[in-house]
């Protein structure tokens, strides 16, 4: 499957996400419950002259863990070291990381589900007592040597919390699920957007990017410079809805978010089979896609947002599947 515009996912084309990330809490938009007890939980450790709990960020991808992660470091005053959980192959990898680590700094360890088990335990006595336990030597000389660590936070980012080991999950203090975004946040997120990269846009454009987004920053902040492309190319100073809608309508994200292959998801399992209910097997197979593809990256959205349901013998289409592509449940045109 090619890549698609309206993916959560950090995709190859998502160059200078940096500059747009916000670099302290107030920047942040949205999210306000989280913001407001790490606000508490960081003021409440500096008071304390303490390290900040250990915090376990989770949520879909795109929604903003990285950032947050990032704000958490700047908010305490704090250097950030980061790796990520499929990096850390080894033991040592993780021993090294850890060893670098200076009073009160923050580790980040993305995608941390994705830790091998053996380097997750070396992660226990750090989170619990600041100590690494480290094996020396080999054949049946080895030792253990214990080594103090300097109090430090880790912020462990997950789309899967369930992919998390209890032990692990039971060694955060904080732990935080994101939420989508609503469309007033997301609208915010987009003109914040065209500040930081200097390009104006009007509101109903603004909120035009909010509604096709997929409640995701990441994939709004990826219209909105697919949008800032064909605005320059126009010669028009400023995005305004026309030609907002216009670039959509081209990239061919709709007033839903849905792209082409949901669309023919949606085509094919109302035209062809009637609307259900029909196995995921043989939609795929019409529509050219691995059943995977369609399990984890289209049938998710199309799901939460009550175009499709599960039922025991298949996947059904909603009346407001039928409605958004104009189909009466005869399976004719109105
Ligand atoms: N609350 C927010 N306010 C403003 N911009 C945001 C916010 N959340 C995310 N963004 C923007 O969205 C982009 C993606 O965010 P980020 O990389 O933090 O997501 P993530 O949750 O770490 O994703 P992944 O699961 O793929 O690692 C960033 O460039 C950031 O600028
Ligand atoms: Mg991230």
């Amino acid at each position: 499957m090619e890549e698609r515009i309206i993916d959560g996912e950090e995709l190859t084309t998502d160059i200078f996400e940096e500059n747009l990330r916000p670099q302290a809490l107030d920047e942040y938009i949205g999210q306000e419950e989280i913001k407001e007890n790490l606000r508490i939980f960081i003021e409440a450790a500096k008071m304390r002259n303490e390290s900040l709990d250990h915090v376990l960020l989770y949520g879909p991808p795109g929604l903003g863990k990285t950032t947050l992660a990032h704000i958490i470091a700047n908010e305490l005053g704090s250097n950030i070291k980061t790796a990520s959980g499929p990096s850390l192959e080894k033991s040592g990898d993780l021993a090294a990381v850890l060893s670098t680590l200076e009073p009160g700094d923050v580790l980040f360890i993305d995608e941390i589900h994705r830790m091998p088990k053996f380097v997750e335990e070396i992660l226990y006595p750090a989170m619990e007592d600041f100590e690494l336990d480290i094996i020396m030597g080999s054949d049946g000389k080895s030792r253990s040597i214990k080594i103090d660590l300097p109090p430090f936070t880790l912020v462990g980012a997950t789309t899967r919390a369930g992919d998390l080991s209890s032990p692990l999950r039971d060694r955060f203090g904080i732990i935080s699920k994101l939420n989508y975004y609503n469309e007033e946040e997301l609208t915010q997120i987009v003109k914040r957007t065209s500040r930081v990269l200097s390009m104006n846009i009007s509101d109903e454009a603004a909120l035009e990017i909010a509604r096709r987004c997929r409640k995701t920053p990441r994939v709004a902040n990826r219209l909105f410079k697919r949008v800032r492309d064909f605005a320059l190319v126009k010669g028009t100073g400023i995005i305004d809805l026309d030609i907002t809608i216009d670039s959509l309508n081209r990239l061919k994200v709709d007033k839903y978010g849905l792209d082409q292959i949901d669309i023919e998801y949606l085509e094919s399992l109302i035209t062809k089979f009637n609307g259900g209910p029909v196995g995921i097997e043989t939609i795929a197979t019409s529509i050219g896609e691995e059943t995977t593809t369609i399990e984890d990256v289209v049938e998710p959205f199309l799901l939460q947002e009550g175009f499709i349901k599960r039922t025991p013998r298949g996947r059904v289409a909603t009346e407001k599947a039928y409605n958004h592509l104009n189909v009466n449940r005869q399976g004719t045109l109105f």
